[in-house]
């Protein structure tokens, strides 16, 4: 678990001086006694969407501040999107390693959805690390503000087939700008992380054409890379494999100073979330000529599905076409880096802020100025 460091006092007086989040709410769950971290970061696009964490920290402070941390990044997210969502983030901070299971489970999730039913809508919560689409059934016995159930059970399932979709859309637009074509044919493509989203992302690409070098730390997933007929590498030399395009696919903070300087591909571009240790690393890779594709945009297809399919009632076919703006989001990020000789990193931030920005005027009837 990357959270940085900080008391809880710390945290808050972070958002006290600097009211950058609307709302930060700490309870100790009513039956579990287990504290419970909704952050929600803004809601001037509409209600905040942003999933669930359930993980041991090793303190408040540090839960607090990852909540900070990735309710801002859901905003952006979510803007860069096009979706009417704001940003938020549930963080449920486990005493100790062992996740609950059985009743305790039960009751540690139905404190969770009291407690996002007590924010009235203004926030809908989803699967992250440590929870998924069964555990979204059973916080939705206390709210409706909850999305990505089982389809059995009335939700949008699973998204990772969606989010390895909206990837693949996104590599398109990465190979235009890198190479000058978004055929991903003949590529060479290295995928770090056969799971849920990674596994699925290798089978589209291998049926665009991309030749596949893979790695996982889970020997099974071996079978899974024959079976595509992929070359496979070990984990530890997967960075530095000769590839045109990078897709980190499984956690996050893949690239750091440490790191960068090993690549050997052209671009980089996966859904793992959080992929930079900190924002100078963009310019890391910048100053080695390797193009980054953010990941707040590139991870973005199971949200796009979730809230288009689970809580607007979308059409399938409509959400396909929205995963596939995804590329034409990236390809503005990379006109506006180039125009302004900056990085993508600072280019999608920017593009996030003009968004919600232009939102709150409409949302409101006035006009940009
Ligand atoms: N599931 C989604 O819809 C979704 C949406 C947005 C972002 N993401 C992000 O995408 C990434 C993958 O998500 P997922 O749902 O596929 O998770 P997952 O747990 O199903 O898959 C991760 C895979 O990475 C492997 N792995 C772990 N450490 C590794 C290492 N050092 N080297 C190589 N392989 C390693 C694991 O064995 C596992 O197979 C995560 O960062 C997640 O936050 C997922």
């Amino acid at each position: 678990m990357t959270a940085e460091l900080v008391t809880f006092e710390e945290a808050l007086a972070l958002n006290t001086l600097s009211p950058s989040h609307e709302l930060v709410q700490v309870v100790r769950g009513r039956r579990s006694g287990i504290a419970i971290i909704v952050a929600l970061h803004s809601t001037a696009l509409g209600p905040a969407a942003g999933g669930c964490r359930i993980a041991h920290y090793p303190g408040p402070g540090a839960a607090v501040a990852d909540a900070l941390r990735l309710a801002a990044a859901m905003t952006e997210k979510n803007a860069l999107a096009g979706l009417r969502h704001g940003g938020g983030k549930t963080v449920v901070a486990l005493p100790a390693a062992e996740r609950p299971s059985g009743a305790e489970r039960t009751a540690l999730l139905h404190d969770v959805g009291d407690t996002i039913q007590a924010l009235g809508g203004r926030y809908v919560t989803g699967p992250d690390v440590g929870s998924g689409p069964a555990d979204m059934t059973v916080i939705g016995e206390r709210t409706a503000h909850v999305c990505c159930r089982p389809v059995e059970d009335g939700g949008s399932g699973d998204s990772s087939l969606h989010t390895a979709r909206g990837t693949l859309a996104a590599l398109g637009a990465v190979a235009q700008e890198a190479f000058g074509s978004p055929e991903l044919r003949g590529l060479t493509v290295g995928v770090i992380g056969l799971g849920a989203v990674g596994g699925r992302l290798a089978r589209l690409l291998e049926r665009a054409g991309a030749r596949l070098i893979v790695t996982d730390t889970a020997p099974a997933a071996r079978r899974a890379a024959a079976e595509l007929g992929a070359t496979w590498v070990d984990p530890d030399d997967a960075l530095a494999a000769e590839v045109d395009i990078l897709v980190p696919a499984a956690l996050g903070g893949l690239l750091t100073a440490h790191t960068v300087p090993r690549l050997r591909c052209a671009a980089v571009a996966g859904p793992a979330n959080n992929q930079l240790d900190t924002p100078a690393t963009a310019e890391l890779l910048a100053a080695r000529g390797i193009l980054w594709a953010p990941d707040v945009v590139v991870s973005a297809g199971g949200v796009i599905h979730a809230t288009g399919v689970e809580l607007r009632h979308e059409p399938e076919e409509e959400t396909a076409g929205r995963l596939t703006g995804i590329a034409d989001t990236l390809r503005e990020v990379f006109r506006i880096a180039r125009d302004q000789g900056s990085t993508p990193a600072r280019a999608a931030a920017e593009l996030a802020a003009r968004r919600v920005r232009e939102g709150v005027l409409s949302l409101s009837g006035e006009v940009a100025p």
